[in-house]
């Protein structure tokens, strides 16, 4: 009975960056509603084991292969990969990315380059696989009533500013219009492709924002729901847009965020 239910049962989904942190809850979560999923990562490949045994243990499928999402033959590489094993795609989900922060003026030239090009270049080069198997195989009833879904993971910076975070606030800033000027392009093609912003997620990226209490604290302050986010808030949020139940949502972001971008310093002042 439980079978019948799963919202992504027979979809074949690749997340990349899914070795730790919010690309790894959304793997789980997606694999959990009966996707078959790849676990894309670029270094460590003993987490993308160890996220693969998770979702094999819990009765899922789940491949690990290794890709640099900004260099374009290592992706292509991928992609064809990917479809000898599960022989199609269904789902993209768009998540690795990085923070290389300084203030503007000790920003290194490599330092932008690298944020743009895992960022916002390799959602670009993933995009443009996925687009290019979902148009040609089109839709596929028994799966989902759409040609194909995009996640991309962009953040709250998408639309709040972030001194000392130039490279990555750029980066989503980008994400935004990619993700909308796809969206209005594919929506005749029944292609879907939205957004999840998440704010403050407690992971890797942003341990100095949560690692002692003080800090914490001060995070706090910014987010009217007064706690920090998990990658489950994600993943969960993940699943059931790439599903049937989301099927009229295209050229959206979705703010998982706890309040951060309802602008908290404004509910005593201004
Ligand atoms: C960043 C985190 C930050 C959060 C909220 C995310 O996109 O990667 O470092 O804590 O936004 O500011």
């Amino acid at each position: 009975m439980r079978e019948l239910t799963k919202k992504l049962k027979e979809q074949s989904a690749l997340i990349t960056g899914a070795n730790t942190g919010i690309g790894k809850a959304v793997a789980v979560a997606l694999a959990n509603e009966g996707a078959n999923v790849v676990i894309n990562y670029v270094s460590h490949p003993e987490l993308a084991a160890g996220v693969v045994d998770e979702i094999k243990f819990n009765g899922g499928v789940a491949i690990a292969l290794q890709a640099d999402v900004s260099k374009e033959d290592q992706v292509q590489a991928m992609f064809q990969e990917m479809y000898e094993q599960f022989g199609t795609i269904d789902i993209l989900v768009n998540n690795a990315g990085l923070q290389k922060d300084s203030s503007i003026e000790h920003m290194t030239l490599a330092d932008w380059q690298l944020v743009i090009d895992v960022n916002l270049t390799g959602q670009f080069l993933c995009a443009r696989e996925a687009i290019k198997e979902f148009l040609r195989r089109g839709i596929v009833a028994e799966r989902s009533c759409a040609a194909g879904k995009i996640i991309c993971m962009s953040s709250v910076h998408e639309v709040i500013p972030w001194g000392g975070h130039v490279n990555y606030a750029a980066s989503k800033g980008g994400i935004m219009q990619l993700m909308k000027s796809m969206a209005q392009e594919l929506a005749p093609k029944k292609i879907r492709v939205n957004s999840i912003a998440p704010g403050a997620i407690q992971t890797q990226i942003n341990r100095n924002a949560w690692e002692t209490p003080q800090a914490l604290q001060s995070l706090l302050t910014l987010i009217p729901y007064n706690r920090i986010g998990q990658p489950e808030d994600i993943g969960k949020c993940a699943a059931w847009l790439a599903s049937d139940e989301a099927d009229y949502i295209t050229g959206a972001t979705i703010f998982v965020d706890g309040g951060m971008t309802l602008y908290p310093g404004f509910s005593t002042n201004g």
